[in-house]
């Protein structure tokens, strides 16, 4: 026999380099009375949908035997119709493309626009994910500046994409963990910095809008007519409250979108995913009833969070981000103990802050109650 008889680490095996000593992805799944770390929408589906995901999801059952549409059509003009809706600007099905969940479509378009020897650039702290897809696509990562309230200074944001000449840049807005939205002339400015930069065919920026539908700030879509290489990426996990349905979409250029075509497996989106997600978008108005709801929960934990003499990052998301804890130890120290007393935060590694996501006002009130006592708690101890 050759080689190792057994294996007892991930190092004793042929792993690519670069993901050598790395850790996977990995928001605590934990079984806790009140979970708010992971930016889901903690109402469920409404009855009336459920009903019209089993009608729909029985029908596509029937077909099962047949591969789903590849190109999720459908799918697409409805997701379409939904973006013109709500952006009041035309959007056509040849601008939108769909896959599972929004961190598909990244990991998609690295793999087109990324990849071995090429680089991305994100503005840190942000979504860990936009670092991890690029390790994972071979796409070298590079992290720009923020300023210490977390917005991006545009002027150091633009010498880092000239500096560093990516091939993709990344905008998160609103950002996430911090919750701050971007405004519109920075978005321009990053993308007229990143063509620039790269004059031979441009550069790919990417705003990652998963958070979208929070903010107060409106759409980019009208942004995409004449810039070829912008990108919007959007989710069905948040505003819709279908983070297990797994439904992520882009729009762009339709070039962009036949790009895509080059990388994705064939037949990606199964036929009860495009199905349920089908009858999601009948019942647009209901869910994104939620959101004016949750907005202002999210303000409301804001204020109260304030009044604690807390500091909280402005939001424009389903989150909001508090701290002035002392650095990463007092950070987990928190986290630590909000969790013993059944509350689920999450600590995203940014010193001295962690991230609350908006909940029912049951579980927002259990959430400020467990912080007043925790904090009195450590006082205390810190007293003692
Ligand atoms: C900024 C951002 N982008 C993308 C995603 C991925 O969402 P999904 O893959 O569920 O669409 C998330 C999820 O938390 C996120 O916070």
């Amino acid at each position: 026999m050759t080689g190792k008889p057994t294996v007892s680490s991930l190092d004793d095996l042929p792993v690519r380099d670069e993901l050598r000593g790395k850790s996977p992805y990995g928001a605590p799944q934990l079984d806790v009375p009140v979970r708010l770390n992971t930016n889901e929408n903690p109402y469920p589906l409404p009855d009336e949908l459920v009903a019209r995901i089993t009608e729909r999801v029985t029908e596509a059952a029937r077909s099962l035997n047949r591969y789903p549409d590849r190109d999720a059509v459908e799918l697409r003009t409805r997701l379409a119709q939904y973006l013109t809706r709500t952006a009041g600007h035309p959007v056509d099905h040849r601008q939108v493309w769909a896959a599972n969940g929004s961190n598909e479509v990244l990991q998609q378009l690295l793999q087109t626009f990324g990849g071995p020897g090429r680089t991305a650039l994100g503005f840190e702290p942000s979504y860990s994910m936009h670092a991890l897809i690029s390790r994972g696509t071979g796409t070298g990562w590079l992290s720009g500046p923020r300023n210490d309230d977390f917005t991006i200074d545009t002027e150091a944001a633009v010498a880092a994409v000239a500096e560093h000449k990516p091939d993709v840049v990344f905008i998160c807005s609103p950002n996430n963990p911090t919750g701050t939205a971007v405004a519109e002339e920075t978005v321009l400015a990053l993308y007229e910095a990143a063509q620039a930069a790269r004059p031979e065919r441009g550069a790919l920026v990417v705003v990652d809008e998963a958070y979208g539908e929070f903010s107060h700030r409106p759409s980019l879509l009208p942004l995409l007519a004449g810039r070829p290489t912008l990108v919007l990426s959007r989710t069905m996990s948040k505003a819709f409250g279908a983070a297990g349905l797994r439904l992520g979409y882009l729009a762009a250029d339709p070039a962009v979108v036949d790009a895509v075509q080059l990388v994705r497996l064939p037949y990606h989106l199964s036929a009860v995913t495009q199905a349920t997600a089908l009858a999601a978008l009948e019942h647009t108005d209901t869910l994104l009833g939620y959101v004016e709801q949750l907005k202002s929960e999210r303000d409301r934990l804001v204020r109260e969070l304030r009044a604690m003499g807390l500091a909280v990052t402005e939001s424009d998301a389903n989150f909001v981000q508090f701290g002035g804890f002392d650095g990463a130890a007092g950070s987990h120290a928190v986290w630590e103990a909000l969790l013993a007393h059944g509350v689920l935060v999450r600590d995203n590694g940014v010193p001295g802050w962690l991230r609350v996501t908006a909940g029912t006002p049951e579980e927002n009130d259990a959430f400020l109650d467990a912080v007043r006592a925790v904090t009195k708690e450590l006082k205390e101890k810190s007293e003692a």
